[in-house]
């Protein structure tokens, strides 16, 4: 199939339509924030119908457009129960009319011991970020086959690389995360339908403030990573609106890594504390 004609701006979103589940903070509402500045619509969904209304609110008002026209909504959803997933795609359509984007950033953390990990808690995070992600973008991608365009962009991980200690479940998870991104990328395609992941490096939200901030881990990370310090979630949405705009059309499959040079640095660089002769 041809290439699309190159657009004016091959950055934006216009008339574009996405749903973001985790939409309601940290990385997710940053990309929906992005998205909507580029000229997207954007719905908003997770569990707690207070933060998803409250991040509507926020958005709308940090945003540009008309105070006419609906550019963000929301939605309660919770991405391990598929009438859930199914009634946030039927909302996206009912307020928009389309669905070109979606983003699977619901996730949930766990740190313990793997000794003390029981295959509950595996489940439920494998249930969230792997399960979850498919059942969003089977709902969604149905949409997308018939109208043959459509754009994914799952969340990865550093932890789907190196391992980030007494996280199994999570980090096993995040890795199935990039597996279900090349399966749908090369199953996909031929229905218009581009799967890509972004793979964050540390960025303090909700999710991991308490395991990374002011702490010993966060001090290691920190040493660790060559800008010296962590990611803001909008550094992350702009990966995410690489991956969603025109100027992206050929990228499938891939997992873009955004860290700060985390992944790059083996033994750091040479003024790394720990060099410094004594
Ligand atoms: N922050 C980082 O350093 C980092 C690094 C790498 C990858 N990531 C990934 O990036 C994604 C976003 O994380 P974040 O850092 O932005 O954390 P966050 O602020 O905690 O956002 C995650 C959101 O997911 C929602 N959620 C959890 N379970 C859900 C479910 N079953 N259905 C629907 N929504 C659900 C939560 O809201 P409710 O509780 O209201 O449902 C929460 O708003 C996650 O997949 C995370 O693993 C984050």
């Amino acid at each position: 199939m041809a290439a699309k004609s190159p657009a004016k701006n091959p950055f934006d979103l216009t008339g574009q339509v996405a749903l973001v589940s985790g939409g309601a903070s940290g990385i997710g509402k940053a990309i929906a924030e992005a998205f909507l500045n580029q000229g997207a619509r954007v719905l908003v969904g997770s569990r707690t119908a207070d933060k998803v209304e409250a991040a509507v609110k926020e958005l709308n008002a940090s945003t540009p457009g008309n105070s006419e026209e609906i550019r963000v909504g929301g939605v309660t959803l919770d991405v391990t129960n598929v009438p859930s997933v199914e009634r946030a795609v039927r909302k996206t359509i009912d307020l928009f009319g389309r669905l070109d984007i979606l983003v699977n950033s619901a996730g949930v953390m766990l740190r313990k011991p793997t000794f003390e990990l029981n295959p509950d808690d595996f489940n439920k995070l494998y249930d969230t970020h792997v399960t979850g992600a498919l059942r969003c973008s089977q709902a969604a991608g149905h949409l997308m086959r018939e109208q043959h365009s459509g754009c994914i962009i799952n969340l990865a991980s550093i932890s789907s690389f190196v391992d980030l200690v007494e996280v199994a479940a999570y980090a096993a998870a995040k890795n199935a995360v990039m597996g279900l991104t090349r399966s749908l990328a090369n199953e996909w395609a031929k229905y218009g339908i581009r799967t890509n992941a972004i793979a964050p490096g540390f960025v303090p939200t909700e999710l991991n403030r308490k395991m990374i901030e002011k702490t010993d881990r966060g001090r290691r990370i920190l040493e660790h990573t060559p800008m010296g310090r962590f990611g803001s979630a909008s550094e992350i949405a702009g990966a995410a609106v690489f991956l969603a705009c025109p100027a992206g059309g050929f990228v499938n499959g891939h997992t873009l890594v955004v860290d700060g040079g985390y992944m790059a640095s083996g033994i750091g660089d040479a003024v790394a504390p720990w060099t410094i002769e004594k």
